[in-house]
């Protein structure tokens, strides 16, 4: 496969194994869903929620690529499009609407474009499009994230730091997505012993969900190369001290894993000044959230960033992990290669179908490697086109730059 790819002088997404071989395999009963070996049907269903913002944009071109992926690939596909976040607020009153949970339950995978926007920035809570994707979460029970950052050599210049900083980053941010402060209760508005006004939030973790996430991060670092930092702030914070102390005691069944910790105030610097240390990253939802858009940066553009969801059972959800961007949705400017990417993982982590999955991240690498580039990766000397263009090129390239013989 390798030498294949370097004939074809395209890299692979990532070097690193997690990439090439998706089977999870759980040492504990705790097994993850996510990756037959070997696909167990080849007709699937998709719920698709475009959502908001650039959501439809990137979607249809994401769909477009999994349509002729599929078709070269011999799989098949039946779509749902559904409504989630504002879009949904605006159609039904509420983010999530019962049907589009229960058509996301149903399907083999979801694929999530992104939500949000200026109008319902000022809804009460419940009435927020990211509530609707926060249920979701909960309700599909998608607690581990994946967010791999790879520095694509085409784009180290469009990387904030130095060509020698940014160049060959390859690290995987595994997040607790169901748990943790977003979720913790207490929480609200309230008023104190003065009387005067609060807000507030509770870090509470559970030792399975610690450990559950841990053990995911743990068999990641093994297909990867085999480094695992888990990021805390147990200097301070109680849920972090336990969170260490378990992530400490499953480390015993994980002895070929060098295994480290750091503080998260630690990590937001290291992952600037030598972002090249890690491997594999674990850490709890709000610092996940916030680590992930750092490392982002680190490859040069949010657009380019997948993510995938998964639990123990049931579909994963598949979104990029730029948010919707209303200033410039609509105006055919947004970066659809994240989405792409996010349909890649679909197909790897979801569906088991690696082939296909293969072929579409060879298609974004040829896409790159022939030029063609949205405003936020451009660079003077390549093509600056369109979403829709882009997704035109990424067709030509899954469709003709990829000889069947390389997959
Ligand atoms: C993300 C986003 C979401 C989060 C928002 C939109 C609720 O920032 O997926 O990273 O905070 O998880
Ligand atoms: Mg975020």
């Amino acid at each position: 496969m390798a030498a294949s790819l370097q004939s074809l002088n395209l890299n692979p997404l990532s070097l690193k194994p997690f990439h090439k071989s998706s089977t999870l395999t759980f040492s504990k009963s705790n097994s993850i869903r996510c990756s037959a070996a070997t696909p167990s049907k080849r007709s699937y269903t998709i719920t698709l929620l475009p959502g908001d913002g650039i959501g439809p944009e990137v979607i249809s071109v994401a769909k477009d690529v999994l349509l002729l992926s599929g078709s070269i690939e011999g799989i098949k596909y039946e779509f749902h499009e559904k409504l989630l976040g504002g879009a949904a607020l605006d159609a039904t009153g509420v983010p999530l609407p019962d049907e589009t949970l229960s058509v996301a339950k149903e399907s083999d995978a979801v694929l999530l474009g992104a939500i949000g926007g200026y109008k319902w920035d000022k809804n009460e809570k419940h009435l927020k499009p990211e509530t609707g994707l926060l249920q979701l979460r909960e309700g599909l029970k998608v607690f581990a994230n994946l967010r791999p950052a790879t520095v694509f050599p085409q784009l180290v210049d469009a990387s904030t730091l130095k060509r020698e900083v940014a160049e060959g980053v390859d690290l995987m941010v595994i997040r607790e997505l169901t748990g943790g402060i977003y979720f913790g209760k207490p929480r609200g508005f309230g008023t104190n012993e003065n009387g005067e006004e609060t807000g507030y939030n509770t870090e509470i973790y559970a030792a399975h969900e610690i450990d559950r996430i841990a053990r995911f991060a743990f068999e990641v670092a093994r297909k990867r190369g085999g480094k695992l930092c888990s990021v805390d702030k147990a200097n301070v914070l109680e849920a972090s001290m336990f969170w260490r102390k378990r992530v400490l005691a499953l480390a015993q069944e994980y002895p070929d894993i060098e295994l480290s910790h750091m503080y998260v105030d630690n990590a937001a610097m290291q992952l600037i000044r030598n972002p090249k240390q890690f491997d594999t990253v674990v850490t709890n939802n709000i610092f996940g959230d916030i680590l992930s858009d750092e490392a982002s940066m680190i490859t040069g553009s949010i657009g380019m960033l997948p993510s995938a969801s998964l639990g123990d059972s049931g579909p994963g959800l598949f979104e990029p992990i730029h948010g919707s961007a209303p200033d410039i949705a609509g105006q055919d400017k947004a970066n659809p290669f994240a989405t792409v990417l996010s349909a890649a993982m679909l197909l790897r982590y979801g569906l088991g179908e690696e082939k296909a999955a293969d072929r579409i991240e060879k298609a974004v690498l040829d896409t790159l490697n022939r030029g063609f580039r949205t405003a936020d990766i451009y660079s003077p000397g390549t093509k600056l086109v369109g979403c829709k263009q882009l997704g035109e090129e990424i067709l030509k390239s899954v469709e003709s730059h990829i000889p069947a013989g390389a997959l």
